[in-house]
């Protein structure tokens, strides 16, 4: 395997203080949509996800559940396997970062790192729902309180260890101003310009006596290293590295997704670590905004939350994939509600579904049958994914529905089987194979309805399908 034919994406790792919800899907759904539409390229596509096991808020959720720290992740991590799979998504690499495994390669790394790390001590503040250290100015900017995660900072006075981000400062602005790593969208990387200007090195361990969930520093038992350290590095130990030190196959990443809180960790201590570890930068670091819940955004440790398993079991989950992947914009933040979705199953069964269940119904009563179609995508589509216009994309397609819809409200072939069936044939074998094409293109979003497409329309002799693809009255 060689890094040329690959196409690596790596998604964030979810705590485990609580269940997955919607907030949760944008990082999955995105990913897979790369990730089919590399594959269709030809490109062997590698796809990491995995588990933020550790930290002070999981000991404690593990605690008020009375079951055991490890037993309590492995439930949860379970849990966030299923719902992956749940989305209709498939990853190459799963880490969970309480693993024996990974444990050991984070602090192989941690040794690595350690010509740019340096004893000293931290007095200030802390958020646990983000695990930030909040500077001053950010303190002052939301009065004390995250606005995330509407708790107030906590104050901290400790002595801890430090990475030397000043060390990589100069080329990690560079790599971000020239596109070399890129930013997505551009006011994220605007964003992240100016908070370098004032970041101080950042403190990556805490002492045991205030966090013992997590992996111990090498060489100190008495510090216990950052969360985000600790999470950061699955992107390589997903690798075996530094175990494996030629992980050249797989990195650097194309493609890291993340959601907008995050962006300051991946553009900011990330590739300080892989500087410092001598690896290249990823190419792209997509920031995604936030679904939000009556204008908040959801979240495990507000409790403001809508389960994914909820919509699925009502909807179904290409449904799902529809709303999230062109009802909402990939970079904005969205709101998200019982109503709105309606609304969109509704578009979809009416513009797509129907499509495809007259379309049938007229070639099944005119005997046409299936057709071969060329599978490749339209130029301008393929333009759409590799500028990350994911929104785009989908709009592309979806305008190819619409047209197909009108171009049969004005051909009627109905009106014209009765006069003329060899025209209204032709029609027909034409719409076949326009369903077929836009059937390939759907394959990057909604693979099981793109599948179901090209089943009745490539069969010898097509029928109408006995159920349609999105039952109304739900
Ligand atoms: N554990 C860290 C990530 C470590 S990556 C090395 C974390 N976990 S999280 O559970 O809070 O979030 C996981 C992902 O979900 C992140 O990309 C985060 O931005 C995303 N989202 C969590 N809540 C969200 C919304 N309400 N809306 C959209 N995405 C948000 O951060």
């Amino acid at each position: 395997m060689s890094k040329s034919s690959n196409y690596t994406i790596c998604t964030a790792i979810p705590y485990l203080n609580g269940n997955p919800h919607l907030g949760h899907v944008m990082d999955y759904l995105l990913a897979d949509v790369f990730a089919r539409f590399y594959n269709l390229q030809g490109r062997d596509v590698v796809v990491t996800a995995g588990t933020d096991e550790h930290g002070a808020k999981i000991y404690q959720k593990a605690l008020t559940s009375g079951l055991a720290v490890q037993d309590f992740v492995d439930a949860k991590a379970q849990v966030f396997q299923d719902f992956i799979h749940g989305l209709g998504v498939n990853y190459t690499h799963f880490t969970r970062t309480s693993s024996p495994k990974h444990c050991e390669l984070c602090q192989a790394i941690w040794r690595k790192l350690s010509p740019h790390i340096y004893k000293g001590s931290y007095e200030g503040f802390y958020c646990e729902g983000c695990e930030a250290f909040i500077t001053q100015k950010e303190f002052d900017h939301n009065h004390g309180i995250c606005p995330d995660h509407k708790k107030s900072y906590t104050r901290l006075k400790e002595s801890n260890y430090y990475l030397r981000i000043s060390d990589f400062k100069p080329k990690i602005i560079a790599a971000i101003e020239s596109g070399q790593m890129q930013i997505l969208p551009l006011h994220r990387k605007k964003e992240i310009l100016n908070l370098f200007k004032d970041m101080p090195d950042v403190s990556i361990s805490r002492p045991r006596e205030q966090v013992s969930w997590g992996i111990e520093v090498p060489d100190d038992p008495s510090q216990i290293m950052y969360v985000w350290i600790d999470a950061l590095s699955n992107y390589l130990t997903a690798f075996s590295y530094p175990e494996q030190s030629n992980i050249s196959p797989f990195w650097p990443a194309d493609l890291q997704i993340v959601g907008k809180d995050i962006l300051r960790f991946h553009a900011g201590i990330w590739p300080a670590m892989l500087l410092g570890l001598g690896l290249e930068l990823p190419k792209t670091l997509f920031t995604h905004g936030f679904i939000s819940l009556n204008g908040e955004k959801m979240s495990k440790s507000t409790g403001n939350i809508v389960d994914p398993r909820a919509v699925i079991d009502k909807y179904g989950v290409e449904a799902f994939r529809f709303y999230f992947l062109h009802q909402v914009s990939s970079f904005e933040d969205s709101d998200f509600s019982w109503d709105k979705f309606e609304v969109a199953y509704n578009d979809l069964a009416n513009t797509l579904g129907n499509l495809v269940q007259r379309v049938a119904n007229l070639c099944a009563k005119n005997t046409v049958p299936g057709a071969t179609y060329q599978p490749v995508f339209d130029d301008d589509f393929v333009h759409f994914l590799e500028e990350f216009q994911t929104n785009s994309a989908f709009d592309y397609i979806w305008s190819k529905i619409q047209n197909l819809n009108k171009q049969i409200d004005r051909e009627q072939p109905w009106a014209l089987a009765k006069t003329q069936p060899a025209a209204a044939k032709d029609l027909l074998v034409g719409y076949t194979k326009d369903l077929l094409n836009i059937a390939y293109h759907l394959r990057v979003f909604l693979p099981d309805t793109a599948a179901a497409i090209e089943r009745i329309f490539s069969a010898p002799t097509i029928v109408t399908p006995s159920t349609p693809l999105f039952p109304k009255n739900l």
